[in-house]
């Protein structure tokens, strides 16, 4: 995703957007520019490729400057080049954007200014921003932003410095992430309040249709009919050692191990006289009662957390729960309402489908409970009830804690629920929990030795083909575990219900496919295990997860985990299949925390 970053202080602006758009890299991106204010001239710098080419233009320049904007790019509209590099002006110079999210209208707008004699000179929607501006202008910058901005569709998030008046950014937003960091007699703006931690105290998101003025001593909002508003600033609770590599090789091997703490500390949050109790939904005790039936919808491994966080609810609360795809819940017209909550899963808190589907859910009379990582962020401003799910700040693209303790929350939730509607005894409840508490220890058992997954990881990097299969919650991990591999080793891999199989994609296994078989589940084990032996069969070379003693290592490949009770199995299940795709992808040299194509939160539809 486009990253955006903008400084106005006493300090260096150069040096600063520079660092800001480092701690942007992991969006992923192709190109990125600044544009520092110096006097009343505008200093435009762009360069292709990584931000390291920028930096070597820049030192060659020598811009000495106190306030500026910077992106970095991730192409929806023309090809990952300098020309089509942030930022862009209109053609009398007068005003420099930097843009992030799609302007669906804009070519007719750039048809109907080429009519007026506006040339432009790239291929982006963002370039219709400046040149739009630049033709409402007749000396009153917000009101040639009000016109421009009110004429726009498709989301923005927009920084704006106008020749005209040297002392100020100005910004836009709607349905793009913005942030507005205060610092002392300096102030920032950024994509990704993590970008800007390191600096500002305090921050705020800007909510769809506003403009804010970002000068070095003073911070205003506006609505988009220019009426002054106020906002909370809230503190950023975001850690310099969360921005750094520390011990590790990579932030996604970090991120790993550190998900024994973070489960542990999302638990201990939580208990209370040994029950889990979720304050966040504490008013909620009536609407969970009349529920009918539960929506589970987010994107990618926090769908996959659904997955499993489907399986116990359901059992535990004996509700139907539906799990959807955001991108197709929003385009469907789903049955929701009052009596149909919608849990919207979303480490960034930020994802524009999940942000839909939100949105969709609320129009529709359904009330939401957001899973976030990140506040302040969109959906956990817009969600009903918010449960944080406490990862910290998550570097990698890949998720690891933050999916783990997306599914750690459903687990809560399911067990507050069940407490409610008293689906589940006391006794039931204290078990559950108690299973809960031991997990940590049992992830960081996994974690003390990697040694033979390591080495499995050298027989299999050469793959190119691999298949996850299980049942139940073990289907819910493969899910998870087979996007794991396909997104930082570029393997192909496709998770499949292990009873599935035989109804078709059998016909693919031949001699040597690799197949991972998830046979943790203790109740269909059995089942799963016939369904092992018709891939063997076949020529398969099975490499199964278990529990401990539960699968004869004798006969089958097999790394085995501690025991848990089935329900909470994918939070141990995961963790030898995350490590599986990291050694892999570490083996065959990929760029393991910022893998090619992929962004880390996906703000465009
Ligand atoms: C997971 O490794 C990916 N980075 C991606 O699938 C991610 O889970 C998905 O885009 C949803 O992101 P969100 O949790 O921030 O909404």
């Amino acid at each position: 995703m486009c990253g955006i970053i903008g400084y106005n202080g006493m300090s260096n602006a150069e040096n600063i957007l520079i660092k800001g758009l480092k701690n942007l890299e992991y969006r992923g991106y192709d190109s990125s520019g600044v544009a520092l204010m110096n006097e009343d001239k505008i200093h435009i710098v762009k360069s292709e490729g990584r931000l390291a080419f920028l930096e070597q233009k820049l030192k060659s320049k020598n811009i000495l400057s106190d306030m500026g904007i910077g992106h970095t790019r991730w192409a929806t509209h023309g090809k990952p080049n300098e020309a089509n590099a942030h930022p862009h002006t209109s053609q009398d110079r007068k005003f420099t954007v930097v843009h992030n999210g799609i302007i669906e209208n804009f070519p007719i707008i750039r048809k109907e200014l080429e009519k007026k004699g506006y040339k432009f000179c790239s291929e982006t929607d963002t370039e219709v921003i400046p040149q739009l501006l630049s033709y409402h202008y007749h000396g009153d910058i917000k009101d040639a932003m009000q016109k421009t901005f009110v004429s726009l569709e498709g989301s923005f998030a927009a920084a704006i410095l106008c020749k005209d008046d040297k002392d100020t950014i100005y910004v836009a937003k709607k349905a793009s992430p913005l942030a507005v960091g205060r610092g002392n007699r300096e102030n920032f703006i950024s994509s990704d309040v993590g970008a800007i931690a390191e600096y500002a105290e305090e921050a705020v998101f800007l909510d769809d249709g506003e403009f804010a003025e970002i000068r070095k001593d003073r911070i205003s909002f506006f609505d988009f009919n220019l009426k002054e508003k106020e906002k909370e600033f809230l503190k950023i609770a975001i850690t310099p050692e969360d921005l750094t590599k520390g011990k590790y090789e990579h932030f996604m091997l970090k991120e790993i191990y550190e998900q024994p703490e973070k489960i542990k500390n999302l638990l201990k949050s939580k208990i209370k006289n040994n029950k889990i109790f979720l304050d966040e939904i504490a008013e909620l005790s009536l609407e969970i009662m009349k529920a009918e039936k539960i929506y589970i919808v987010a994107c990618g491994s926090a769908y996959h957390a659904g997955l499993a966080g489907k399986i116990a609810i359901e059992e535990m609360c004996r509700i139907p729960v539906e799990v959807d795809i955001a991108s197709e819940f929003r385009y469907r017209n789903p049955p929701v309402n009052e009596k149909t909550p919608v849990i919207i899963i979303s480490q960034s808190g930020e994802t524009a489908d999940s942000i839909a589907a939100l949105r969709l859910a609320n129009s529709k009379g359904s009330f939401v409970i957001g899973i976030v990582n990140v506040l302040p962020s969109t959906i956990a401003n817009e969600s009903d009830y918010v449960i944080p799910t406490k990862a910290g700040r998550e570097i990698a693209v890949a998720t690891t804690k933050g999916y783990l303790t997306q599914v750690c929350a459903l687990y809560m939730l399911a067990l507050h629920i069940a407490d409610i509607r008293k689906t589940l005894t006391d006794e039931s409840i204290r078990f559950y929990t108690e299973e809960l508490l031991q997990i940590p220890d049992k992830i960081s058992e996994i974690l003390s030795d990697t040694s033979e997954i390591k080495t499995l990881s050298q027989k299999y990097s050469c793959k190119n083909d691999f298949f996850f299969i299980g049942r139940n919650t073990d289907f819910a991990v493969a899910s998870e575990a087979s996007l794991k591999l396909k997104e930082i080793s570029y393997i192909n891999s496709s998770a499949y219900p292990a009873g599935e199989l035989k109804h078709g994609t059998i016909a693919l296994i031949e001699k040597d496919t690799p197949v991972f078989a998830l046979c943790a589940n203790e109740r269909l084990f059995k089942k799963t295990l016939s369904n092992i032996e018709e891939v063997i069969s076949r020529g398969a070379d099975v490499l199964c997860i278990s529990q401990k003693g539960q699968i004869d290592k004798e006969k089958y490949n097999a790394l085995e985990i501690p025991h848990c009770t089935d329900i909470f199995l994918p939070l141990l299940e995961i963790i030898p299949m995350q490590l599986f795709a990291y050694f892999v992808a570490e083996n065959k040299g990929c760029n393991i925390d910022m893998p090619k194509n992929l962004a880390k939160s996906v703000t465009v539809e």
